[in-house]
């Protein structure tokens, strides 16, 4: 996976060489949402997009951006999804179900030719090289394994992966404009530790406390999720009651994990509205706090936590150190920390100045 993300992070690279002067105010969400969907892409289809061609992937993110909307914004989406059966009335069928889905397609047909492409070139006696290839050479094996849940599973991993950690980026952005200090901190530990010739692997982890601290508390401060996905409730089916905190929650209820209130309550994290990296240190200054690190649900917890937490830990590890390591992010306006709300807690646009060292 290391090599993967490199490839997406050479190719981040070259179009911030090639498109961004170091003084003009640069918009570096599309090179984010780039790498990004290529390290996505490239897991799942085994190919990246050029920076230099990137029309279709921008409608592909913008067609899903759009859906992501819909879930929080459009009225008769969240109708139709408390109650299936108004999909069938004529104007909360057409603007709550027919118009979102019509929406949707265009990536959903991505997704599918992605998925076919393959299906006609891979011979499943070869080693598979990519998500869809391992996937169809399962089902040779697995009788309950088909092609409609492999499209299924490729837009869950497509639509769960790309977002979220994007939108992790542009907030770690923001946040290490809004506190140079802290920029320039994690800038000399990854200079001492790496230095400037080589490029930084996941073996550095170790030895970078406070930027591991630091990308903790981008994580807890950005809250990017601050709902995880509904859960039926029961302790191992829908059909047992379960006591949480003293509570009883009836078995089958429908839950709303709330994770926004764990990350700002200040009996967890010590004046939460501040940006303090040490809260994820020992007082010595280099051990992981585990304690807080443990409170920091970002993923979630238990059976349905994130599965591509292992995936994401990397892609913000490697493409965030590797910007600090070779430019410095500076902000051009003043700073809006407010945040859109939607199925994701995004930043609004931004430019900013990406001065290369
Ligand atoms: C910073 C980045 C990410 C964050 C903050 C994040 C967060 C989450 C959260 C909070 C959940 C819900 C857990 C629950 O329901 O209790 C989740 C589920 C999920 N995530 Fe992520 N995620 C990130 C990146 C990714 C990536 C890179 C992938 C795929 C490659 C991914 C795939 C998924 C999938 C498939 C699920 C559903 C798991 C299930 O229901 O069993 N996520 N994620």
């Amino acid at each position: 996976m290391e090599a993967q993300v490199n490839r997406s992070i050479d190719e981040l690279l070259d179009q911030l060489a090639a498109t961004n002067d170091g003084m003009t105010p640069f918009n570096i969400t599309l090179p984010i949402q780039l790498c990004v969907g290529n390290i996505i892409n490239e897991t799942l289809f085994g190919y990246h997009f050029k920076y230099t061609d990137t029309d279709q992937f921008e409608f592909v993110i913008n067609s899903v951006s759009k859906h992501l909307q819909n879930l929080k914004d459009n009225v008769w989406v969240l109708i139709v999804q408390a109650w299936p059966w108004t999909r069938h009335l004529p104007i909360i069928g057409r603007k709550g179900h027919a118009e979102p889905i019509r929406d949707i397609s265009k990536f959903q047909d991505f997704i599918a030719e992605g998925v076919n492409r393959i299906v006609q070139t891979y011979d499943t006696d070869q080693e598979p090289t990519n998500f869809v290839q391992s996937y169809l050479a399962e089902m040779k094996k697995n009788p309950q394994l088909d092609l409609i849940n492999l499209n299924q599973v490729a837009i869950d991993f497509w639509m769960a992966g790309m977002e979220t950690t994007s939108t992790t980026l542009r907030w770690a952005v923001l946040l290490l404009m809004k506190h140079a200090n802290v920029q320039e901190k994690v800038r000399s530990e990854l200079w001492s530790v790496v230095g400037r010739d080589r490029r930084l692997e996941m073996a550095d982890k170790p030895s970078l406390p406070y930027f591991n601290a630091t990308i903790a508390e981008i994580m807890r401060a950005a809250n990017t999720i601050p709902f995880l996905a509904f859960h039926r409730c029961g302790f191992i089916a829908s059909t047992e009651d379960s006591i949480v905190g003293g509570k009883l929650i009836p078995a089958d209820t429908l839950t709303l994990p709330q994770t926004y209130s764990v990350l700002r309550d200040e009996r967890f994290f010590d004046r939460p509205e501040a940006f303090l990296p040490e809260r994820f240190l020992e007082i010595d200054g280099t051990t992981p706090h585990k304690k807080n690190l443990e409170r920091l649900l970002a993923f979630g917890m238990g059976k349905r936590i994130c599965v591509g937490e292992g995936l994401a830990r990397m892609e913000i590890f490697l493409v965030l150190g590797t910007l600090l390591l070779r430019y410095r992010l500076e902000p051009t306006d003043p700073i809006d920390m407010k945040p859109i709300f939607s199925v994701v807690l995004a930043p609004r646009p931004f430019k900013c100045r990406v001065a290369p060292l």
